[in-house]
C-alpha cells in the first residue's frame, strides 16, 4: 500500500520521522515534498497530496503543516479527497471507521513526533465500517457535484 506524504517548510523533520515510522510498518511513501526549510505555501503541497490519492497514485495520504489547517484545507478541494485534521488518536481512528477518511493531516507545531506517530498509527490500522456509514459518506461525497 502506498502512502503519499506532503508538508509544508514548517513540518520537514516531523515528516521525514512519520516516513520513516511509515515504512517501518511496511508501508510504500511517495515523498511530494517539500524537503526545503526555505519558507514555500501549503496549498501546493496539500494538493500534490489530494491529487495523488483521488488519481489512485497512492492508497492514502498524509498532510503536515504549522496546524494541520492549511493543508488539510487545500486537499480537502481536490474532489474524492475526505482530509481529517487529528490532534489525538481517537479521531484518527474514528476518522478512517466512520468517515472513511484518505487523508490524515496533524500539525508540527502542535503535536510531538510520539503523538504523531500514535495518531498515524491509529489511524491506519482502522478500518472503513462501512454499513450506516456508507449512506453517510456517499452523501458527504455528493455535495462535491452539486
Ligand atoms: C506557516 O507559517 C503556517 O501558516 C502553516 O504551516 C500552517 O499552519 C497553515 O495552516
Amino acid at each position: 500500500m502506498k502512502i503519499a506524504m506532503g508538508n509544508d517548510h514548517t513540518a520537514i523533520e516531523l515528516k521525514n520521522i512519520i516516513k520513516e515510522f511509515v515504512e517501518s510498518k511496511g508501508y510504500e511513501v511517495l515523498d511530494l515534498g517539500t524537503n526545503s526549510t526555505e519558507s514555500c505555501d501549503y496549498p501546493v503541497y496539500g494538493e500534490k497530496v489530494g491529487r495523488a490519492v483521488a488519481s489512485g497514485e497512492a492508497d492514502l495520504g498524509i498532510a503536515i503543516c504549522g496546524t494541520g489547517v492549511g493543508i488539510s484545507l487545500a486537499a480537502n478541494k481536490v474532489k474524492g479527497v475526505r482530509a481529517c485534521v487529528c490532534s489525538e488518536p481517537y479521531t484518527a481512528k474514528l476518522s478512517r471507521m466512520h468517515n472513511d477518511s484518505n487523508v490524515l493531516a496533524f500539525g508540527a507545531r502542535v503535536v510531538g513526533s510520539e503523538l504523531a506517530k500514535m495518531i498515524t498509527e491509529a489511524w491506519l490500522d482502522a478500518k472503513f465500517e462501512g454499513g450506516r456509514h456508507e449512506r453517510r459518506v456517499k452523501m458527504l461525497m455528493e455535495i462535491e457535484s452539486r
